[in-house]
C-alpha cells in the first residue's frame, strides 16, 4: 500500500487528474476492474462516495489491488463514515457541505480533507479553522464560473474543486479560473456503466478526460496506448 500522503501531494494529484471521477459503487466486486479502467484511461485518482454500503470495501479493494491509484472517500457526512473511510485506507476525504467536526476530525487524524461550500459564509467558516482548499458544490446550480469569479476577489487564497454539473463541455471554463485546481464529475464512471460491467466505457471516459486535459495543457496524455 502507498504511504499516507499529505494535502499538498493530494492537491497535486487531483490537479493532474483535472476532472476527478466521483463514483457511486453498489458492489465492491466492481472496485478492482473500475480502478484498473481509470488508471488505464490515464486518471490517477478517484472519489468513492459513501452513498452506498459498498464504499468502504470498494476503497479497500482498490488500494490493495491498484496501489498506484489515489483513492478518496466522498460524501463523508458522518463520524461513522469518516471512521470507515480511514479504516479502509482512503487517502483523502471530501464532503458536499462544511461541518467543523467532520472536516477538522479528518485533518486531526491525518486525512487530507476537502470540505464543500457554496456561500461566502461557509467559506469563511472553513477558513476560520484553517482550510484553504474547498469543494464548490453544487457548482452549476450555485452560479458556476460566474460565482467562482466573484469569489476570487475577496477570497484570493482559496482554491476550489467545483463539482455538480461538470461536463467536458464546461470544464475548460472552470479549469481556466485561477482559483480552481480541479473539478469533480460523475460522468466519467456512472452508476449505469458500473452496473452494466462496462469497464471499457469507463476506460474510454477516463481517456477522453486525460486527452482533454492534455490538450488544455498542451502536452501528451498519460494513458496507456
Ligand atoms: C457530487 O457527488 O459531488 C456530485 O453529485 C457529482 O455531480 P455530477 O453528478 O453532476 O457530476
Amino acid at each position: 500500500m502507498k504511504k499516507e500522503i499529505g494535502m499538498e501531494k493530494i492537491k497535486e494529484i487531483l490537479r493532474e487528474c483535472g476532472i476527478v471521477p466521483v463514483i457511486r459503487i453498489e458492489s465492491a466486486s466492481d472496485a478492482v476492474p473500475l480502478a484498473k479502467a481509470l488508471m488505464d484511461g490515464g486518471l490517477p485518482a478517484a472519489e468513492i462516495t459513501f452513498r452506498t454500503s459498498a464504499a468502504a470495501d470498494a476503497i479497500r479493494e482498490m488500494r490493495r489491488a491498484v496501489p498506484e491509484l489515489t483513492v478518496g472517500a466522498g460524501t463523508v457526512l458522518t463520524a461513522d463514515a469518516l471512521d470507515e473511510a480511514i479504516d479502509a485506507g482512503a487517502q483523502f476525504g471530501v464532503s458536499p457541505g462544511f461541518r467543523t467536526e467532520i472536516a477538522c476530525g479528518a485533518v486531526r487524524r491525518g486525512l487530507p480533507f476537502v470540505p464543500g461550500v457554496m456561500t461566502p459564509t461557509e467559506i469563511e467558516a472553513a477558513m476560520a479553522v484553517g482550510f484553504d482548499t474547498l469543494k464548490f458544490f453544487p457548482a452549476e446550480a450555485a452560479g458556476g464560473v460566474k460565482m467562482l469569479k466573484a469569489l476570487a476577489a475577496p477570497y484570493g487564497g482559496i482554491l476550489f474543486m467545483p463539482t455538480g454539473g461538470i461536463t467536458l463541455g464546461n470544464a475548460a471554463d472552470y479549469l481556466a479560473l485561477k482559483n480552481v485546481f480541479c473539478c469533480g464529475g460523475s460522468f466519467i464512471a456512472t452508476s449505469e456503466m458500473i452496473a452494466r460491467g462496462d469497464f471499457a466505457a469507463i476506460r474510454e471516459g477516463a481517456r477522453a478526460v486525460s486527452d482533454f486535459m492534455g490538450k488544455l495543457r498542451g502536452k501528451a496524455p498519460s494513458h496507456k496506448g
